[in-house]
Formats: structure tokens, C-alpha cells, sequence
């Protein structure tokens, strides 16, 4: 089993949890892309796949630091796949950000005329328009004709679909009337349910031929055949709802643009409505998802977009997504089953997951075995009991949740859950529950075998060691031959050739790589290390601004001893001050409070955690870790906005600011390295002068960033 964390919820992951979970979410993202996009065969619904998204978002949200490289929300989609020639679209192909309440939606307004710096009585329209459930994509237009169509891909490069799209019932292959030089139009290919089943009764009659799961399967798989006579005979259509780059605008509004596509020969998406105002909104999405049922194709909710297109411009994108529009998703399917039984599981740190054990039901089209119970505090808040039936969802979280117990279904004998005092672990020490805390934690600490294990887990995993070939199976396989105990078995696992390769599945090869993979990474950074430790709070950040503070192992390790040590003679002290140098000088690391500190302190002040620190590193070599390299003219700089701002709200010069790479304070200090000042600036700009700070002017400072003129 892979470690994870996905059943705790956003709001009580720790630093490192949030961490473990960001790179898992982006992995399994990724994966679920690929099946997606390139495979036409994904292994969870659209919901699931949404609730991964969500979730990552909300721990991105909380822990903005710990953002990756590798964020989902920084591609869309997948590479093409092989076997097409490739298109790169003229303008990218972005995504829609996810609203799943009134709230959500409530804030996207709010966000939006925060963004604008609009007056109360300034109203902003909003076309909503059904979320059609198919696949994106790009219609290149030159002079009126069609030239290429294009799968989205990862956003910026597609698939060359031309010929097979050329073949799709309605689609404009000469656009009518008067028509830009050059417009590429952004839509939908979808099939309609009744089509659909028609397919698949037909398909399921040939012989061989594989049937496909739901609609946008089928439309996906129909338009990526390598012949076209073969999607030529399948029951396609498109829907315009965008466009990409264009020689001349599509009109003022949205809605003057989706008239302007009607009118050039393009279905586009109804219902759709010109709202104008939160409860206008509400009350389109209520009533066509009261109608969803009864539609042609299938829709996962509602589009809305501000509908005046100069200020969709100013509002431009985050990331993956544009600003100016969201998607109003319909809410998860839930189910009913019955709960056998309920589990323990043991992490790392010690905590104890309580995880329900269901009769396997099929949910939103993916069968569920197992549900999160979050803690002991949920269980008594739901009474949910062992033989209980419960409803359950897969939504806002990765693993499906017990919403609640059909208290009418429940047994007789049923007995309220009795959460353990003891580890399941063959220890059996007491479980300890401190008061205000969520978590129960194992006693046991190091001894705890469970603990060890989901401890070697972790220095193994991805981010730590990063160990080819020595995956958590293989931790446990090692582990229960007592071939690995502490981490630093891991290097001397050489001595044990002989006992490996008598284990069954080892051979010659395999152990041969194995040995190799360890052998490149007696070579490591410090932050990798540091973070290996699985010190709790301790996270690939956190651990990055520690190897960067401290530089060389040895410094760090008797820093982290001295102000452990310092910390245990005052424990009372509340003041990193009052508390010795040491110490003081690991709160003044960005990002490290008491709290964390504390925990660094509970680490090394454990003679066993001393020990595997030295054992380990007397068989590693570890290495410095070099600072961040500047890539853009601003990044690293901190910057701080004064005065009014004439050509943008202040949000959206920290928002411009911040998406290349600079730092927005809100105050002036030694460490600020530019002012923009504007008209009306006044204590701010003052004390830049009194400290030599750089001021520039609002247009310098466009200059700078190349958006001036
Ligand atoms: S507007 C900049 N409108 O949903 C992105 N998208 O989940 C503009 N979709 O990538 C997209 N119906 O493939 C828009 N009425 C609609 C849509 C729609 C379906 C798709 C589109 C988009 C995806 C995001």
C-alpha cells in the first residue's frame, strides 16, 4: 500500500502531510490526464477526478509555499498522444476553475469585482451556459475556411484531427457571412446519449468490437480513429462556446460573440441564459439541473462568464484558468451500502485513521470498498457503527466519505464504535488522545512497528531518497525479513545479496538494479535528506529553507542539538528570545515558528533519532544545497505597492507581480528592494527614501516587467 494521507481532511494536514499529498495529487492527476486525454479510458468518474482537483487546490490554498513545479494547475490535459501529427494551438487552451457551491459562486463574483475595482452599483453580467460533457476542440479558420482542427493535448500542443472532423454532421467547413481572416473557434465534440447506446448496441453486436463506457468515451474514441470513414459514421457533433487568437473581435460581449458564432454556421450551447446578478444565476443552475435528465447529451454543470470581453481581458488568467469564468458543477452522486466493519490504519507520526470497510456499491460509475472516517470525533458525531447501512459520496475528497447512517436500517444489537486505546500494532501500547487535538496518536514512537514501517515508507518515497526499485512493497517485504530496520539498513542492504536474492521474485538483474539505485543516491542533497527524516511539520519546503539556512549537514545537526537542548532547559518560555541563540535562530527561518521548532527540538532532543542521524550519515555523502536561480527581472525581489495605481487594481498588480516570481509586501522594510510608488503615496515612500530603497513610478515598473506601453 502506498502511504497517503488523502483521508485527512485540507484543513488538519500538517506542513509535511500537505506536502506528501500535493505530490501525490499531482502524480496521480497526471495519470488520470493521461487516461483521459490520451487513452480514452479513465478509471474514475469526472467527479472523482474533480474531487482530486479540488482537493488539491484547497491544500495549494493553505499552503501556498509548498506549490510544485509540477502543479496540476499549471498544464491542462496531457501530451498527444504518438500516432498523430502534432498542432500547436496559435493561443493555449486553458481550463475552467471549479465552483461546487452557492458560496464558491458567490465568490467568484466577489473575486471578480475586487479584481476590477468596481463600484457597488456597477453590475456584472454573466452568461451561463450548460457544461457540455465532451471533449475541446480548436478550429483553426483561415479566411472563412476550415483549415486544422485540434485535440486540447497538454493545453499548447494537440492532435491533428482535420480529416476527422472534417467528417462531423453541421460543422461548418466555410464559415457564413462575413468572417476574420484568422479565428481559431473553441467548442466541444460530444455525442447525445440516445447515439450513444445506439453505438454501443451496434458496436456490441460485431464481433470484437469494445463497447464504450459513456458518451464522451465514445466521442473521444470516435474522433481519434486513424480512419475517418470510421468516425464518419458515428453520430458526432460540435458545440461553440470560445475562441483562440482572432484577427478582429468577436463583438462587445459574450453574447454578442456566441451570436456571432450562431451566425456562422455553429450550434452553440443552450440552455444558456444572460444573467445578471448572483440570484439570477442560482436560479438557471437550479432549474437546468432539474431538467439535466431530460437533456440530449450529458452536462456536468454550468459555465458562467463575464459577459463584457474588455474585461474578461483585464481579468486575463491564473495559471491554468481564466479569471473571468468558472465551472458551476453539479453535485456528486452518493449511494447507500452497508458498513461491515471498521479498520485502524497507523501513520507515520503515529496517527490512527479509522477506515470504514463497505459492501462494494458503484458510485458515480466506479465501485467503492472503503471510505474515510476521518477520526474518532467523526464517528461520534455521524454515530456510525459497525453493520450500519450509510449513504455514502465521492466528492470533496480523493477516497469516498460516510455522509450519514440510515438510522432506520440499523440492527437491533448494534453498538455504538468503540474507537482503541491500543495500537493495532503486535505492541499493543496505549493510545493517547491530547485534549483539543483531532488526532489519537499511538504511544509507542519509535518502537511502534507499524510507525517504523510507514517511516521507512517515507524516506524511501519520491521527494526523500527516491529510491528506484525500493518501493513501499518492497519496504515491507525487507522490513518483515529483517533485512531493514533503520534507515540507514537501507545502505548496507549490499551486505544482504545473497538472503535477497533467495527471496522469491529477485534474481541476478533485479538486484543488481537495486543495488545500483542505492548506490546513486549515497550521494544526496541536504534538503532531501532533511526532509527524508520525516520529522513532523518538517516538509520539502521547510526542509529546502533549512538545508539553505544551514548549508552543511554537520552545522545543521549541532544546531538542531543546541537548540533542542536549549529549548528543554525552558520549556516554559514563550519567546524564542528568552529561549538561547540557537533556538532564536531557527524561528527566524521564513516559515518556522515555535510550533514547528518545537517539533524539530522533540526530534533531535530523542538519543534514538541522534543515532539514526549519525548512522545515517556515516554512510551518506550529503551534499550543500545551492540557492534558487532568478528567472525572471523581479523574481526573488520583494516589492511593495504605495499611492494609487492608474492603469490596474492593486490585486491585480500583486497578482501580476506574484506570477513572476516577486514577493508583495504590504510594508516597507530592509528587506523590500523596490517601491512602486503612484500619486498619493506617502509614509511608504518616504521611509523607501530614508532607507535607500529603489522607488520607480506605476509605468517604470510595467516597463520592468515588459507590459509597458
Ligand atoms: S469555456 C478558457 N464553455 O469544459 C476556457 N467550456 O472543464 C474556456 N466546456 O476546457 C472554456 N462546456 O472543454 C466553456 N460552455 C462551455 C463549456 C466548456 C464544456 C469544457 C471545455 C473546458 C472544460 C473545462
Amino acid at each position: 500500500m502506498t502511504k497517503t494521507y488523502a483521508e485527512i481532511p485540507v484543513d488538519d494536514l500538517t506542513e509535511a502531510q500537505a506536502e506528501v499529498e500535493l505530490a501525490r495529487l499531482a502524480e496521480d492527476i497526471r495519470y488520470h490526464d493521461k487516461l483521459y486525454h490520451q487513452q480514452d479510458a479513465p478509471e474514475i468518474s469526472d467527479a472523482d477526478y474533480d474531487a482530486l482537483r479540488r482537493r488539491n487546490d484547497g491544500i495549494e490554498a493553505r499552503f501556498p509555499a509548498l506549490i510544485r513545479d509540477d502543479s496540476p494547475n499549471k498544464s491542462v490535459g496531457a501530451a498527444p498522444a504518438a500516432g498523430f501529427a502534432k498542432v500547436t494551438h496559435r493561443l493555449p487552451m486553458l481550463s475552467l476553475s471549479n465552483a461546487f457551491t452557492a458560496e464558491d459562486v458567490a465568490d467568484f463574483l466577489g473575486r471578480i469585482r475586487r479584481f476590477l475595482g468596481l463600484e457597488e452599483s456597477e453590475a456584472v453580467d454573466v452568461v451561463a451556459e450548460a457544461k457540455i460533457d465532451g471533449l475541446s476542440m480548436s478550429l483553426l479558420y483561415e479566411d472563412g475556411r476550415l483549415v486544422t482542427a485540434a485535440t486540447r493535448g497538454d493545453g499548447a500542443v494537440g492532435e491533428d484531427v482535420t480529416a476527422n472532423v472534417r467528417t462531423i454532421k453541421g460543422l461548418p467547413e466555410t464559415l457564413k457571412g462575413a468572417a476574420p481572416k484568422v479565428i481559431e473557434v473553441r467548442g466541444e465534440v460530444f455525442m447525445r446519449r440516445d447515439d450513444f447506446h445506439a453505438l454501443n448496441a451496434r458496436l456490441a453486436e460485431a464481433e470484437k468490437a469494445k463497447t464504450f463506457k459513456n458518451p464522451r468515451n465514445a466521442a473521444a474514441g470516435s474522433l481519434r480513429q486513424k480512419d475517418p470513414r470510421i468516425t464518419a459514421e458515428r453520430p458526432l457533433h460540435f458545440l461553440a462556446y470560445a475562441w483562440g487568437e482572432t484577427s478582429e473581435p468577436l463583438g462587445e460581449t459574450q453574447w454578442q460573440a456566441r451570436e456571432r458564432l450562431a451566425g456562422w454556421g455553429f450550434e452553440i450551447n443552450e440552455p444558456a441564459r444572460l444573467c445578471h446578478g448572483l440570484e439570477d444565476i442560482l436560479e438557471f443552475y437550479d432549474r437546468v439541473q432539474g431538467e439535466r435528465a431530460e437533456l440530449a447529451h450529458d452536462i456536468d454543470g454550468i459555465v458562467y462568464k463575464v459577459d463584457r470581453l474588455d474585461w474578461q481581458e483585464r481579468l486575463g488568467f491564473v495559471s491554468r484558468a481564466p479569471r473571468w469564468a468558472t465551472a458551476h458543477k453539479f453535485p456528486a452522486e452518493q449511494a447507500e451500502t452497508l458498513l461491515r466493519e471498521i479498520s485502524i490504519q497507523v501513520g507515520r507520526t503515529g496517527a490512527l485513521t479509522p477506515v470504514a470497510s463497505l459492501e462494494p456499491i458503484t458510485v458515480g460509475g466506479v465501485v467503492v470498498s472503503r471510505a474515510t472516517l476521518h477520526n474518532e470525533d467523526e464517528i461520534k458525531r455521524k454515530d456510525i457503527r459497525e453493520g450500519d447501512h450509510v449513504i455514502i459520496q465521492r466528492a470533496g475528497d480523493v477516497i469516498p466519505q460516510v455522509v450519514s447512517v440510515v438510522l432506520a436500517k440499523r440492527p437491533g444489537d448494534s453498538r455504538p464504535y468503540a474507537f482503541p486505546t491500543t495500537c493495532p500494532c503486535p505492541l499493543a501500547t496505549p493510545v493517547v488522545r491530547p485534549e483539543g487535538e483531532a488526532v489519537a496518536r499511538c504511544s509507542g514512537g519509535l518502537d511502534c512497528p507499524y510507525q517504523q514501517v510507514r517511516r521507512l515508507m517515507h524516506f524511501v518515497s519520491r521527494d526523500a531518497f527516491d529510491i528506484e526499485g525500493l518501493g513501499v512493497e518492497n519496504i515491507q517485504e525487507f522490513w518483515d525479513a529483517g533485512l531493514i530496520k533503520a534507515p540507514a539498513d537501507v545502505f548496507r542492504l549490499g551486505n544482504h545479496r545473497e538472503a535477497i536474492l533467495a527471496r522469491e521474485r529477485w534474481a541476478e538483474q533485479s538486484v543488481a538494479n537495486l543495488l545500483k539505485a542505492i548506490e546513486d543516491r549515497r550521494r544526496i542533497g541536504l534538503d532531501r535528506f532533511i526532509y527524508a527524516l520525516g520529522i513532523r511539520q518538517v516538509g520539502q519546503s521547510t526542509a529546502r529553507l533549512l538545508a539553505r539556512t544551514y548549508g552543511e549537514l554537520a552545522t545543521w545537526q549541532s544546531a538542531m542539538i543546541q537548540a533542542a537542548q536549549e529549548r528543554a532547559a525552558a520549556p516554559e518560555a514563550k519567546k524564542p528570545a528568552e529561549i538561547g541563540e540557537a533556538y532564536a535562530d531557527l524561528c527566524d527561518v521564513e516559515g518556522i515558528g515555535m510550533n514547528v521548532a518545537d517539533d524539530i527540538g522533540a526530534f533531535f532532543r530523542d538519543p534514538h533519532n541522534r543515532a539514526v542521524v549519525e548512522d545515517l550519515a556515516a554512510e551518506l555523502e550529503v551534499e550543500a544545497v545551492a540557492a534558487a536561480a532568478a528567472d525572471s527581472p523581479v523574481a526573488g525581489k520583494t516589492v511593495v505597492f504605495t499611492g494609487t495605481l492608474e492603469t490596474m487594481t492593486r490585486s491585480e498588480a500583486k497578482a501580476r507581480a506574484e506570477a513572476l516570481g516577486a514577493k508583495v509586501s504590504g510594508s516597507v522594510s530592509k528587506k523590500t528592494d523596490i517601491v512602486i510608488a503612484g500619486p498619493g503615496a506617502g509614509s511608504k515612500a518616504k521611509k523607501a527614501e530614508e532607507l535607500g530603497i529603489e522607488t520607480v513610478s506605476e509605468q517604470e515598473w510595467l516597463e520592468r516587467i515588459g507590459a509597458g506601453g
